[in-house]
């Protein structure tokens, strides 16, 4: 960290932490290489390198402003990185816009949502369904309507269709999210903050869907601040704070990392 350390010469690789290993584009579903993105003169991530296993819930932890977003703009190109490489399927996808990462499977949720407040559950998720994929032939508007119905259900919304998003319990906007991020038929979803504002036992909900869509075949990388409710979900995190990681590994691994009790909790108890 300090400049006399960034100028020794004999650190050409941090074998202690492992943390200038490099990635390629096989090393899983999704895959990020030596991610820096930069803000003027604030590092939000910082040379960040990371795999995501298929069908894996991978957790990525940090404490306020450790540029868990920021991650997840660069992936999904919201924002373009300033240095790295985002690799998905086996492909170099950095810098490809946020629609041509839907089109290739990738999908997201927001940590403030963004329902059409206007229409009603059901239509907030029809309207989210890729159109290439369901409209290439046509007479497909009476499927188009099922599918969405079914998307509802899937994600606990069956009872609520014809509801305006806000006259929804925050547990089922987490649940509309979903199911409008579900709608373009993703293989990897990342969600943001699912469990913000939740009593216990909707985390727990929550999470008991999460753990279903993964077992019908999504992969998932999750943030969220609720250590516990997060640990209890997820398979392996990656734990960053200034951008940069400090940690990764299972639930039991991280609880009991120093690094991570004192970048996160603020203590090393
Ligand atoms: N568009 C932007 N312009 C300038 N700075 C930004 C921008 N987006 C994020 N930042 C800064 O980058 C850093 C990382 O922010 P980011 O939102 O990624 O953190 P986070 O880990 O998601 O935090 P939180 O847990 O609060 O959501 C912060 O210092 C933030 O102020
Ligand atoms: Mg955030």
């Amino acid at each position: 960290m300090s400049a006399d350390s960034a100028t020794d010469s004999s650190i050409e690789t941090d074998t202690a932490t492992g943390e200038s290993d490099r990635y390629g584009p096989d090393d899983g579903v999704l895959v990020v290489d030596g991610l820096t993105k930069r803000f003027g003169g604030l590092v939000a991530v910082d040379d960040l390198s990371f795999a995501v296993e298929k069908r894996e819930i991978l957790g990525f932890i940090g404490p306020n402003g450790a540029g868990k977003s920021t991650t997840f703009n660069c992936i999904t190109g919201v924002y373009p990185p300033t240095e790295g490489t985002v690799y998905y399927d086996g492909q170099d996808v950095t810098n490809s816009a946020f629609h041509r990462m839907v089109q290739n499977g990738m999908a997201r949720t927001f940590q403030e949502f963004r329902p059409l407040e206007d229409r009603s559950v059901v239509d907030n998720i029809q309207i989210s369904l890729v159109p290439d994929r369901l409209f290439s032939t046509s007479g497909l508007r009476g499927r188009t309507r099922a599918k969405a119905v079914e998307l509802c259900e899937r994600v606990g919304l069956g009872g609520r269709l014809h509801q305006a998003p806000d006259e929804l319990p925050h547990a089922d906007m987490i649940r509309l999210e979903l199911g409008r991020a579900l709608a373009t038929d993703p293989d990897v979803l990342l969600v943001d903050e699912p469990f913000a504002g939740l009593a216990e036992e909707d985390i727990a909900e929550i999470s008991t869907l999460l753990r279903n869509l993964r077992d019908q075949g999504t992969t998932f990388i999750v943030v969220d601040h609720n250590m516990r409710g997060l640990l209890q979900l997820i398979d392996r995190a990656i734990v960053i704070n200034f951008g940069e990681r400090i940690a990764d590994g299972t639930p039991e691994e991280i609880t009991e990392d120093p690094a991570v009790r004192k970048a996160y909790l603020g203590s090393e108890d």
